[in-house]
């Protein structure tokens, strides 16, 4: 079977996300399970969503519009620019891979840190082989090093993938030091700013959400989620804000009909939803400060994240540890894919899951 495979799938693992709910409650024969695994927001959508939800339900038979026209209407008023600046995928995943399938030609190479989020080098690896994917090295305090990106720059070079806050350290750059990077990059390489946890950001002041930069130069891409703050992971709605001619370009990788009716219209319905973003963000904020404190309590030596989760570092085999914590119905993440051989990821949940995790976590670590 291997000769027949495209052989730059010979090095890739796939993406193997948090396990679901309903798998752990079937194979532990559990009935309460906690799932903290997958950076969601821990609040259902509000009743505005689910009233365009149900409204739509009607016309499933129909395809959706493949160009996703009112969405992107939307969109384009919210963040202040062009339809033409804007291309939607299922889950900015599927943007990551757009982008790469669009823009990497043979020999070139992707630019990113080690430990962060997965799909850049899926997306790389998948489209060019193991040799067109690079990474950096982070600095000792678990942020993005980009004086080593300036250094591992090349002419082969050509998409610089940087997730802002970084997933799963929770590490965020700072603006100046930011602009002052995307500024000395070359035109013909391109920076792709992965904002997905953009909102749960402490200080916005310190904060380059690089819109500006995405609509007025040619090399600067922006990835937003609908995954993330507006909790529609389960309906696959991302995007992307850049130049026309990049997302002129975008535009001939996409798949026909994208972004389901169910997705366009409960997206739509989200924009208008303040309150819920507003709430989210504030309860993450404090919910995290308080899974953090304990944490550092218990000895985990926690990141401070500027996210919607934590990496700690329990002290003891991850492998044991997540075999034990999924025994007990709790799921969060063993961060070895992401290139942590010690390390944790724990989602910002709703008060009680966030103590149901620390007591189960104490419990087994006790053992
Ligand atoms: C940094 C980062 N970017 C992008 C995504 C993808 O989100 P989605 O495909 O759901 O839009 C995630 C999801 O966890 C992420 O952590």
């Amino acid at each position: 079977m291997k000769q027949l495979v495209n052989p730059n799938l010979h090095d890739l693992s796939p993406y193997k996300p948090g396990k679901p709910i309903e798998e752990i409650q079937r194979k532990y024969n559990l009935e309460k399970v906690v799932k903290l695994a997958s950076n969601e927001n821990p609040f259902p959508i509000p009743d505005r969503v689910s009233d365009a939800i149900r409204d739509e339900l009607g016309s499933l038979h129909f395809y959706p519009d493949s160009d996703s026209y009112y969405l992107k209407e939307k969109i384009a008023s919210y963040l202040n620019v062009k339809s033409e600046n804007l291309i939607l995928g299922p889950g900015s995943s599927e943007v990551i891979k757009m982008i790469v399938r669009a823009f990497l030609k043979p020999g070139e190479t992707v630019l990113t840190s080690d430990k962060t989020f997965l799909m850049y080098r899926i997306a790389s690896i998948e489209t060019s082989g193991k040799e067109s994917f690079v990474q950096v090295d982070m600095t000792n305090d678990y942020c993005y090093d980009l004086n080593g990106f300036r250094k591992a720059m090349d002419d082969k070079t050509k998409i610089i993938f940087i997730a802002n806050p970084n997933n799963p350290t929770g590490t965020m750059l700072p603006k100046a030091e930011l602009l002052k990077f995307i500024e000395e990059v070359p035109e013909d390489k391109l920076v792709v700013l992965d904002n997905a946890y953009q909102e749960y950001v402490m200080d916005p002041g310190n904060y380059l959400d690089g819109i500006d930069l995405a609509v007025s130069r040619k090399n600067v891409i922006v990835l937003r989620t609908f995954s993330k703050i507006y909790a529609l992971a389960g309906l696959r709605v991302g995007y992307a804000v850049a130049n026309e001619d990049v997302i002129f370009y975008l535009g001939k990788v996409k798949s026909p009909f994208n972004i389901s009716r169910l997705a366009q219209r409960a997206a739509i319905a989200s924009l208008d939803c303040n309150d819920f973003k507003e709430k989210s963000a504030a309860l993450n904020a404090k919910n995290r400060d308080v899974l953090f404190g304990k944490l550092e309590r218990m000895g985990m030596n926690p990141l401070a994240s500027q996210a919607n989760f934590i990496l700690f570092f329990p002290g003891t085999d991850i492998k044991v540890l997540n075999e034990r914590m999924l025994q007990e119905g709790v799921i969060i993440r063993p961060l070895q894919p992401f290139g942590f051989d010690n390390a944790m990821r724990v989602t910002v949940g709703v008060e009680e899951d966030n103590e149901y995790f620390l007591n189960k976590l104490g419990k087994v670590l006790a053992e």
